[in-house]
């Protein structure tokens, strides 16, 4: 039941002036994905990472860059988060009209193509796009900011979504006010990617979090 669980620690409550540090300290201490957040102040309100810090940051380590694109138009700056070494782009369904383009044109740029779902979003917006997908993002909070209480409604969505996927091989993310007390209901729901900011950076013991969570979520 454990499906391959990944830690993806969001950035977004890490420390920005030592952030080449925070991510080394994430990645030596186990972490899967590093999550980065990226938001317009008009899709949400809320302004964080462009391009070229991600391209500044790329260095720092070999993991995962799990690029969370809140903004809205995506499609004209997608081909810039690939360049500045995203590896799995998600896109939010609730932007850009062509979500079906989208996902091809991350795609074509090498890199995995990933879709976001806000709490209110049916899961039956990504009935005809299931094969152009490499990761599904549940959002378990409103996005914009960390530090959010999970909704617990998501839970009926990431199952529903674990039934659809089938046999696919997508990742279902989920993402907003995960801890070590309700990790073993999003993986027992379905879900395999962890994504935690604020249960994470708020302590100061980085590896000892991330075990937790991963003890957690394989213990079901
Ligand atoms: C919210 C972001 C999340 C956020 C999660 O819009 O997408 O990734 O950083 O933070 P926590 O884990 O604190 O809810
Ligand atoms: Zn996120």
């Amino acid at each position: 039941m454990t499906r391959g669980i990944k830690i993806a620690p969001s950035i977004l409550s890490a420390d920005f002036s030592r952030l080449g540090n925070e991510i080394a300290a994430i990645d030596i201490g186990g972490c899967d994905y590093v999550h980065i957040d990226v938001m317009d102040g008009h899709f949400v309100p809320n302004l964080t990472f462009g391009p070229p810090v991600i391209t500044s940051i790329r260095p720092c380590t070999e993991k995962v860059f799990d690029v969370h694109l809140m903004i809205n138009p995506a499609q004209p700056f997608l081909e810039a988060y690939a360049d500045a070494g995203a590896d799995v782009i998600t896109v939010h369904a609730e932007a850009d009209i062509h979500l079906d383009r989208n996902l091809q044109i991350i795609r074509s740029l090498g890199k995995k193509a990933g879709v976001s779902l806000n709490p209110n979003t049916s899961e039956s917006v990504i009935e005809y796009v299931l094969d152009k997908l490499d990761l599904i993002l549940v959002m378990s909070v409103n996005p914009g900011f960390g530090g959010q209480t999970f909704i617990p409604h998501q839970l009926d969505k990431i199952r529903r979504i674990r039934q659809m996927i089938g046999d696919r091989p997508i990742e279902l993310e989920v993402d907003g006010g995960i801890n070590v007390d309700n990790v073993r209901d999003v993986v027992g729901a379905g879900a395999n990617v962890l994504v935690a900011g604020s249960a994470v950076f708020s302590g100061d013991d980085y590896s000892h979090t991330i075990r937790a969570l991963r003890d957690a979520a394989v213990s079901i």
